[in-house]
């Protein structure tokens, strides 16, 4: 045990910071979840990975924590209760979950199991994601909200909706769709709820900034509320308006954008009380923060404030609008994704090879880069001598030199002028000369730019067998940072400096950026490869992820397991969910399959017919063809 070794670990990779309670490194110098929040309940993921490949199954794979979503959901509502009594605020807080941050069932359903005891409710946004939240039994107080553009089909589920006893509020984007709702009224028994959304001048802070404000696309302008109320009022159906909506955009970094937001939605709300109308629903939308660096700052990976000053500040600038104004206080509302669930899925993967660092191949085994070769060029015998004379008063000057004979063998070798061994050797010394050179420039006090650049490019690459564009989109389209760290050998310093590549065919399937409390840096520190697997994980990654994951390269969902703790620290793995097979990939491509394997089965029997091979290995090659198209896309142990 090294716990000196293992503080700096924390450190390093940030984990108390970005854990947020949920994660850390035990003693044994293993990353370990804590599902329920509590420390002494703990579960190390290099032994969940054990687990996972005795149940045959590889990385990657998605370990995923439904205690965690509980907790968050816990965390959402009690911060709410907490600031509802400390204010004696007369409204209560109900939380829907918005179905596009994670539309997966294994998550959903975990929001709606735990959501059970805290009349949880969910958000929908299009036509599928309302047919799939409609299969769910809620609380019967919970609430269904639909936002998103919608058609008259989108109406018309929401009356059925309705029709089924869910407590369901058709969010209006538009003055079309209240007429469409107010055609139907005249036909169903009962209309359901009906809610605005407004368009705030209020905008938020971040990467979603452009969600809000008066250029948004979202919402109604006051011209439209007024009209729209105006149509309320003429149907008849004024009692209907039971919600006011905003959202100013995901990821909010700052506290002060929610305050100004819920200023000014709360007039709206007072104003829209005063004319006669008796919503009592205010929507305050999600956008509430995650601290991916740890930081707790405005920067864009994070957020400066908690969970409880957001809940706080709600309430508080809520009331005294209301009270101001003297209307009741709402219903608040929150429409929260990210927060709820981010914390929740650990993607981990495996390191398939190192490129770059002197770790897979020995070269003095198979090169003589050390003695100077009186027939050799004349270049190759400059850099041998530079490798063994450079210094640390000598660097600067040798690199340089290095440079130009580097380039002189290059040419040389294009000409026809050298072997393949030669340009072996001079690629060889010239790395090695690199990483002599970065490692005396490590001792100036200011490190010279060219430096700094030759350390960028001289980085291991670690090839993690995932696809960034499945499993981290996010970090692809828009260079989102989540933390990325080794799960094990935390007692032992990691020695390398890396960036990180997957195995899709694309230069941009790689990290090259992460996070840092103070700042973000261009390279992660990993351990150097040994005999047993080195298993990286990429943590926060359940909002929105895995929702906009694509297939780049075929690459398809990776397997998951779901995993449990109990009270006495014991976990199991609950459930395991297989990955997607070649050949579904294939189908959802409008691929056929009978097709694929019957055209298999003809090429081999014309081969038979060549005399080309025996009908026995046609046989084998055949049934080993089938059995790979029912393989994991991703590269396989073994
Ligand atoms: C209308 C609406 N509500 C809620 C959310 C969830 O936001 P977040 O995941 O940032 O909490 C979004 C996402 O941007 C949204 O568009």
């Amino acid at each position: 045990m090294n716990i000196r070794q293992i503080q700096e670990a924390r450190e390093l990779y940030g984990i108390d910071g970005w854990g947020a309670g949920y994660f850390g490194i035990n003693d044994q110098g293993h990353v370990v979840a804590n599902p329920t929040g509590e420390e002494h309940i703990s579960v190390s993921l290099p032994e969940v990975m054990e687990e996972v490949r005795k149940k045959g199954l590889t990385a990657p794979l998605i370990i995923r924590f439904p205690q965690i979503i509980e907790g968050q959901l816990e965390r959402m509502h009690s911060s709410f209760k907490n600031a509802i009594a400390d204010n004696n605020f007369k409204g209560r807080h109900m939380g829907v979950f918005p179905f596009k941050v994670n539309q997966r069932r294994e998550f959903i359903d975990a929001i709606v199991s735990a959501g059970r005891k805290v009349d949880y409710g969910l958000e929908v946004g299009s036509k599928t994601e309302f047919i799939a939240a409609l299969g769910y039994k809620l609380q019967d107080n919970a609430l269904m909200v639909c936002n998103g553009f919608k058609d008259a089909e989108f109406i018309e589920m929401g009356f059925i909706a309705k029709a089924m006893g869910k407590n369901v509020v058709m969010v209006v984007e538009g003055p079309d769709e209240l007429q469409m709702i107010i055609d139907r009224a005249a036909h169903y028994k009962e209309c359901p709820e009906i809610g605005l959304r407004v368009r705030l001048y209020s905008k938020g802070s971040g990467k979603w900034e452009k969600s809000s404000g008066a250029q948004s696309k979202f919402g109604l302008t006051t011209t439209e509320v007024i009209h729209a109320l105006q149509m309320l009022e003429k149907a008849n159906l004024k009692d209907k308006l039971a919600m006011l909506h905003f959202h100013i955009g995901s990821q909010i970094t700052e506290i002060k954008r929610f305050k100004g937001a819920l200023k000014e939605a709360a007039r709206v709300y007072s104003k829209v009380i005063k004319i006669g109308f008796t919503p009592r629903y205010l929507n305050i939308g999600g956008g509430v923060g995650v601290d991916y660096d740890g930081s707790k700052t405005s920067f864009e990976s994070s957020a400066n404030y908690s969970l409880q000053e957001f809940a706080n500040d709600a309430v508080y600038v809520l009331m005294e609008v209301c009270d101001n104004e003297a209307v009741p206080h709402p219903t608040i509302v929150t429409e929260s994704g990210r927060v709820i669930a981010a914390y929740h899925s650990v993607v981990v993967t495996n390191i398939r090879e190192v490129q770059g660092a002197d770790v897979n191949i020995d070269a003095d085994d198979i090169l003589d880069l050390e003695h100077i070769d009186p027939t050799a060029h004349k270049a190759l015998n400059e850099l041998r001598y530079i490798v063994t004379s450079m210094n640390r008063k000598n660097y600067v000057e040798y690199y340089h030199d290095s440079i130009v004979y580097q380039e002189e063998l290059f040419t040389l070798f294009n000409l026809g002028y050298l072997q393949l061994k030669d340009r072996a050797v001079a690629e060889e010394l010239y790395y090695r000369i690199c990483r002599k050179a970065l490692y005396f420039s490590g001792f100036e006090r200011h490190i010279q730019e060219e430096f700094e650049n030759l350390q960028k490019v001289m980085v291991s690459k670690y090839l993690a067998n995932f696809s960034i564009f499945q499993s981290i989109p996010d970090s692809w389209s828009i260079n989102q940072l989540f933390p990325v760290m080794p799960l094990s050998r935390h007692d032992e310093k990691p020695s390398l400096k890396a960036t990180i590549v997957d195995i899709t065919c694309d230069s941009d399937g790689c990290l090259t950026t992460f996070i840092d409390r103070s700042d973000t840096k261009t390279v992660l520190e990993l351990h150097p490869p040994s005999d047993s697997p080195y298993y990286i994980g990429f943590f926060l990654v359940g909002a929105y992820q895995e929702s906009l994951a694509n297939e780049h390269n075929l690459f398809g969902a990776i397997h998951e397991a779901e995993v449990h703790a109990n009270q006495e620290g014991e976990w199991e793995i609950t459930k395991i969910t297989q990955g997607d097979p070649i050949d579904e990939l294939l189908v959802s491509r409008n691929y056929d399959m009978t097709e694929i394997t019957d055209a298999y089965s003809n090429q081999l029997n014309d081969a038979v017919a060549a005399g080309k091979m025996t009908e026995q290995s046609r046989n084998e090659i055949y049934d080993k063809l089938v059995q790979y198209t029912k393989g994991y896309p991703y590269l396989v142990e073994g």
